[in-house]
């Protein structure tokens, strides 16, 4: 965490909670926000898309961001199921997510596809949090840092920016497991994630760029992350349901 980088703590909520429990949720970080002498993060939840009108409406005033999980990469359509961005920003939101590991995984999304993803988001000026990270398998064979180069290099657009790009460092393998790297790895594929994006996009955009660690990030081990010189926030999921724990999280830093 930098002076110049504020830092972001993002939930996501996954596909958990029906309408009383965002609505109970959303509520209670608000009033958590309102109720905060200083604020020295940016705070962002990404309820599902059932939810981002109530949650839209409980957080309203509170400062707090509303993303969702996913979008198309068209603007409307026969593409049954799906949501564009123009909706989700219609919707109220101003973030969403793109290329978490469970949807490379459960829906075949390939670099191509989430870099497509993200520029439908900057198209409508959302905020993408484009997610990578290695699995255990490529962690164990040595190839953390090339796999998430080359996510790096594959998933950003060539058009994004530290203001409408968010990258969240993600290893597999500590997504809901209770397992995380030290907090030397996490500093040092983030310090080499931030030379990846400077290699793409600039040093400028790289310095200015927040860069997120997700998996099994908690109240009780996020005093530790947060303050790693390249980690400029977590991404939240499992702890990111409660009040307690979310709030926790966010007043470690
Ligand atoms: P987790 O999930 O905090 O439950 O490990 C993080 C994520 O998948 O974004």
């Amino acid at each position: 965490m930098t002076a110049t980088r504020r830092p972001l703590i993002a939930g996501n909520w996954k596909m958990n909670g029906l309408t009383k429990d965002g609505q109970t949720l959303a509520e209670g970080l608000a009033a958590k926000m309102k109720g905060a002498d200083t604020v020295a993060f940016d705070m962002l939840v990404s309820p599902p898309f059932t939810l981002i009108g109530a949650v839209g409406t409980a957080i309203a005033g509170s400062g707090i961001a509303l993303g969702a999980q996913d979008c198309h990469t068209a603007e409307k359509g026969a593409h049954t199921g799906d949501i564009s961005a123009v909706m989700l920003k219609d919707a109220g939101c101003s973030h969403v997510i793109v290329g978490h590991s469970e949807r490379r995984t459960d829906h075949g999304e390939t670099d191509a596809l989430v870099l497509a993803k993200a520029e439908a988001a900057h198209a409508q000026g959302l905020i993408a949090v484009v997610c990578i990270g290695e699995t255990e398998a490529e962690r164990d064979a040595g190839k953390t840092l090339d796999v998430n180069a080359a996510q790096i290099a594959g998933s950003v657009p060539a058009g994004a920016t530290a203001a409408n790009t968010v990258v969240a460092y993600e290893p597999v393998w500590a997504i809901g497991t209770g397992r995380t790297p030290t907090l030397d790895e996490i500093q040092e594929v983030h310090a080499f994630i931030r030379g990846e994006v400077a290699r793409k996009l600039g040093q400028n955009e790289a310095d200015g760029m927040r860069l997120l660690y997700g998996g099994s990030m908690k109240p009780g081990n996020a005093g530790e992350i947060l303050p790693l010189a390249d980690v400029d926030g977590g991404l939240i999921g499992g702890a990111s349901l409660t009040i307690e724990d979310f709030w926790g999280i966010a007043s470690a830093v």
